[in-house]
């Protein structure tokens, strides 16, 4: 008999991560009667033991709210946790402390909402007796038991309304305009942003670029009277012969490489090449901020209603999924086994070719 949930956010935010919490505890106050825990900050405060209990008034008022009311953290990892002794930082595992902070509350399992590095956490929670369950999220859809995570669509929207920006500026100046997206190394929302902008040439990680032929793409486009172009690039794309370029390395991260700065990169190097003026925008956490737009909101509310009702059915150690558009589970074992990439030779890439889209192969 369930009396008690936890419920924690974890890893980067993402837009949607309000309405699966709204959606989490009025299911579970609600139509169950069950009470909820939240804990702070994510694996922070669930080792620390800084909670909130959810009263009857907490989720309401927060669907359309971008971030996450419980706090989020993309740097604390509970099986390897920065601790201070004797005044000297150490990193120690703080599971056990964590799984008897819940213990201690009378929580009979948690719900954990996150990405590929919290749901790793929560899986190996699971394998050490607590009962969990996962919900995805982050906007780089790079998870692969899930066909969306929430949070993704609103990301591509913001990217999209980037480039349409881009373009008019573009045309005006007969320029070469460079946008940089999130994604970590997969080339998601660049790929359907991309498209859905009418970028003139997408670089994805899954697709090693050569500069020259990029720059072929647009001196093509310049003999054929359109003086300016449009380049989306993912933060994690690289070159035939380069490595990821990396804006800084977090130690006490569980993914400690942060990316970002492959913008200028071939900003500089088309500009030499073509000799078209260029500029980057860096999109950056733009992205991850604001309100979800509708798809995100319904498929978290989807998620959230799930998860309960997998709680609810004993049904431990899975994570919700969206497979066609039929919500499922999978088990978190799976599920983190290994990030989703863009498939080369998919269709969403073949239509992009098709079109005249270059990706620098
Ligand atoms: O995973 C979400 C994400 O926004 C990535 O796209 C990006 O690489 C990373 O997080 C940025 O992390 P931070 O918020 O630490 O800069």
């Amino acid at each position: 008999m369930i009396k008690r949930i936890g419920i924690l956010t974890g890893g980067g935010d993402c837009p949607g991560l309000n309405a699966v919490l709204r959606a989490v505890a009025k299911t579970a106050m609600f139509k169950y009667g069950w009470e909820v825990f939240g804990f702070r900050d994510g694996y922070r405060g669930f080792v620390l033991n800084q909670y909130m209990k959810f009263g009857p008034d907490d989720a309401s008022g927060i669907l359309d709210k971008g971030g996450t009311i419980l706090g989020t953290s993309n740097r604390d990892n509970p099986f390897n946790f920065k601790v201070e002794e004797n005044g000297e930082a150490v990193y120690k595992d703080m599971s056990d402390v964590a799984i008897e902070n819940a213990r201690a509350l009378g929580i009979d399992c948690m719900i954990i909402i996150g990405g590929d590095g919290t749901l790793s956490s929560a899986r190996d929670f699971w394998r050490k007796g607590l009962k969990v369950v996962g919900v995805p999220k982050t906007i780089d859809n790079d998870l692969s038991g899930t066909d969306f995570t929430f949070g993704f669509m609103t990301a591509v929207d913001t990217a999209t309304d980037a480039i349409d920006k881009l373009h008019s500026t573009a045309e005006s100046h007969h320029r070469v305009m460079i946008l940089e997206v999130m994604g970590r190394y997969a080339g998601w929302i660049a790929l359907k942003a991309g498209i859905a902008g009418g970028a003139d040439v997408i670089l994805v990680p899954e697709i090693p670029y050569d500069i020259n032929k990029v720059a072929e793409k647009i001196m093509e486009r310049k003999q054929a009277g359109k003086h300016f172009s449009i380049v989306v690039v993912a933060e994690g794309a690289k070159s035939v012969k380069g490595e990821v370029v990396v804006s800084k390395v977090i130690k006490d991260s569980p993914d400690p490489v942060r990316l970002g700065g492959i913008g200028n990169k071939i900003a500089d190097e088309i500009e030499k090449i073509t000799g078209i003026e260029t500029r980057v925008t860096v999109l950056g956490h733009l992205q991850r901020g604001g309100r979800p737009i509708p798809y995100d909101r319904i498929l978290s509310t989807r998620f959230g209603v799930a998860a309960v009702e997998l709680v609810n059915r004993s049904e431990f150690g899975k994570m919700i999924s969206l497979k066609g558009d039929v919500i499922t589970a999978v088990p978190l074992e799976e599920a983190v086994e290994k990030i989703k990439t863009v498939p080369p030779d998919g269709e969403l890439v073949r239509i992009a070719k098709s079109i005249g889209v270059g990706f620098g192969d």
